[in-house]
């Protein structure tokens, strides 16, 4: 597998083709305004407070799998009730790799530059299997139990393959992790800055006691949040500001400053969150330890 993940990267063209698309998708996202902002909100699992997709693969490939084994056991058995809970289950799997397939398209549109590759195949691979199983199910529907059954063991070695990608973009290519450090902080108030130098709507970056903090004045209060943005790293202190708002500058996720929650994906996990104050003309600021 590890063979597959390195070839794809060497293919001519695909590493740009899949950087591309996904950009081609951010911008149609951006460009369609807050509604459309707002949808993929969901998509991603701000709601959730962490990427919707992996809950939703659970669905798709729990159907799936429990499908294929009720289909060879009908096949054996010869049971019509078995045969039955195949085909619901398999059902129940290809409905459920719709919104699946929505939430990963949402979360490609904003992936890291260096998972896109791994990231399209992964989609490739899983729209495979989808095909197998959309073509499973009209099988069934025809009473072609047989050749139904093969689609389904053809769907469900696809979809293994696509589940290995999407680990290998979990846990070596880390998409979906919460990229902020471990929040942590001075638990006590601590200057970090001669308040004179910290200029309203300037974004200020400070490490204190190993944590990167980003500072920002505006209507004359400070505010604190961490400023390695949780979806992927991004530098936050070189993001867009509006109000109390920020805009990263790697792929638009936008967090409230007053207290890091996040406003618009495609981060799903807050900001660690800073109280600040001006206090002998310097800029203090304590860890929320109860903010993540
Ligand atoms: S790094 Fe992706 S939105 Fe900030």
């Amino acid at each position: 597998m590890m063979l597959l993940t390195s070839v794809i990267e060497r293919v001519p063209g695909f590493t740009r083709f899949a950087r591309q698309a996904a950009q081609a998708m951010h911008r149609a996202v951006l460009g369609a305004g807050e509604p459309a902002r707002r949808a993929i909100d969901v998509l991603h699992g701000k709601w959730l407070g962490h990427p919707a997709h992996p809950l939703l693969t659970d669905l798709t490939i729990g159907g799936w799998s429990f499908g294929s084994l009720f289909d060879l056991a009908g096949l054996l058995t010869r049971s019509e009730r078995t045969q039955r809970a195949g085909d619901a289950l398999t059902g129940l799997g290809t409905a459920a790799a719709i919104p699946t397939a929505l939430t990963g398209l949402a979360d490609y549109s904003a992936i890291k530059r260096d998972a896109a590759p791994l990231a399209a195949l992964h989609a490739i691979v899983n729209d495979v299997a989808l095909t197998f199983y959309g073509l499973s199910l009209i099988a069934r529907r025809q009473d072609r139990r047989g050749l139904a059954t093969a689609l389904s063991l053809l769907g469900f070695g696809w979809v293994t393959v696509g589940g290995y990608l999407g680990g290998e973009l979990v846990f070596r290519k880390r998409v979906g992790v919460n990229h902020a450090p471990k929040p942590s902080g001075p638990g006590d108030w601590t200057a970090v800055m001669p308040a004179s130098e910290l200029v309203e709507h300037r974004p200020h970056r400070v490490e204190v006691e190993g944590a990167p903090v980003l500072l920002y004045r505006f209507g004359g209060t400070v505010y604190a949040i961490g400023a390695v943005c949780s979806h992927a790293g991004g530098p936050l202190e070189e993001g867009t500001f509006d109000g109390t708002c920020v805009q990263c500058p790697w792929h638009d996720s936008v967090f409230d400053v007053r207290d890091g929650r996040v406003v618009h994906g495609p981060a799903t996990f807050p900001q660690p969150r800073y109280r600040a104050r001006i206090e002998n003309g310097q800029v203090e600021i304590q860890f929320v330890a109860e903010a993540l």
